[in-house]
């Protein structure tokens, strides 16, 4: 099966590239590079041993997204570009608005142009706002804090009612918890441009001394140790939840979230590191951050049931997979 991956140079996609290669899919990659580096694509080869056609576009553009379509035929579209700095999302909220839903907009209308029955989409628990924990698919949404929610939960509405219209059409809403970690060999992992805002790149740059300590942002929220609570998943785990829902599509909609379950504070998550690779990890508390929520982790139960898929590897690992390609970082 041909599958068009869109920011498949990215993060979560190049992860998720190497597990649908090794999963016996072919992928074609789309992305601009805006937040990612084309060496990506010879690292997947590099640790497959497959070859991935590659495609510097940008999705938001109809012409170029049609002209790919028209040249592969694609049998499924996993769609992870998009823009993702929350913070930044508040201050240039009109790129987020229009990135990230003209090209949901864009590849499903190409979908329906083209006959492609099959979509995934990366969603995010950002969509459950405020709610109880566990959060659970069926909760209604409530808004988030942010512009980048907001294009999560539009995303989500406007391929809902396309596969209402569209019986035939697949879709896979995945609603990401925090995903962290690294490929074990360490060739592909999370570089972010610039500071860090997400807790594990900053954990691992202070580990490093790029930075001199990390700032835990409140420890006054009704959690176990007053630290905010959150699902890290490894991202190999999510990548392979990502096969297990292209395997099990099924006609419609249909929202799972991908996480572990487990719910670990900022300062558990400081003390796994410390476990994990023997380095200490200087902190400071401070104020809030403002739009945290205090604690968030995903009821799994759906996923589980429905793709046979559950999270495999623990704390440990993502914190030593997380250091390993940090310590490697210079040389991608
Ligand atoms: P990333 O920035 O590493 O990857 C996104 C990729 O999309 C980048 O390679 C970027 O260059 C590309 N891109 C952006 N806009 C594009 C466009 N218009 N055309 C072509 N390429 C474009 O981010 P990631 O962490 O891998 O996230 C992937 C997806 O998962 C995003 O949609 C993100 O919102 C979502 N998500 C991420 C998290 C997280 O914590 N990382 C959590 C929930 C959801
Ligand atoms: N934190 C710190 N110090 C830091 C960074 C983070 O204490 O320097 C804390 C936060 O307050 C929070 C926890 O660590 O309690 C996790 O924060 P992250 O920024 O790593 O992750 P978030 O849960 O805020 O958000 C992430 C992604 C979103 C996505 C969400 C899904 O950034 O895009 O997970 O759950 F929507």
């Amino acid at each position: 099966m041909n599958i068009l991956v869109t920011g498949g140079t990215g993060y979560i996609g190049s992860h998720t590239c190497v597990a649908l290669l090794e999963a016996g899919y072919n992928i074609i990659v789309a992305d601009n590079l805006c937040n990612s580096r084309v060496e990506a694509i010879d690292k997947i080869q590099q640790i497959t041993n497959e070859d991935v056609t590659f495609y510097q576009i940008d999705v938001i553009e109809e012409k170029s997204v049609e002209t790919l379509f028209s040249k592969h035929k694609l049998d499924g579209v996993i769609h992870f570009a998009g823009l993702k700095a929350v913070g930044e999302s508040v201050k240039i909220p009109i790129s987020y608005y229009y990135n990230n839903i003209v090209s949901t907009m864009v590849l499903a209308k190409a979908c329906q142009k083209f006959g492609v029955k099959r979509f995934v989409f990366s969603s995010s628990a950002t969509v459950y706002g405020d709610n109880t924990v566990p959060f659970v698919e069926t909760m209604d949404l409530l808004p988030t804090t942010n512009p980048y929610g907001e294009t999560k939960a539009m995303s989500e509405k406007i391929l809902t009612d396309i596969a209402k219209a569209n019986p035939e059409f697949s879709v896979a809403l995945l609603r990401y918890f925090n995903p962290v970690g690294a490929h074990a060999n360490g060739l592909i992992g999370e570089a972010p441009n610039g500071i860090p805002n997400n807790l594990m790149p900053y954990v691992t740059q202070v580990a490093k001394g790029k930075l001199d300590k990390l700032r835990v942002f409140g420890n006054d929220y009704p959690t176990t140790d007053g630290t905010g609570v959150r699902d890290y998943i490894h991202v190999l785990d999510l990548a392979e939840g990502h096969v297990a829902a292209l395997d099990n599509l099924k006609e419609g909609a249909h929202i799972y979230n991908l996480g572990t379950g487990k719910g670990t504070s900022v300062l558990e998550l400081v003390k796994a590191f410390e476990d994990a690779n023997g380095i200490e990890v200087p902190y400071e508390i401070v104020d809030r951050r403002p739009g945290d929520v205090a604690s968030c982790y995903a009821d799994v139960s759906k996923a589980k049931k429905e793709f046979g898929w559950t999270a495999k590897r623990d704390i440990i690992a993502m914190c030593r997979d997380a250091w390993r390609f940090e310590k490697n970082l210079k040389s991608y």
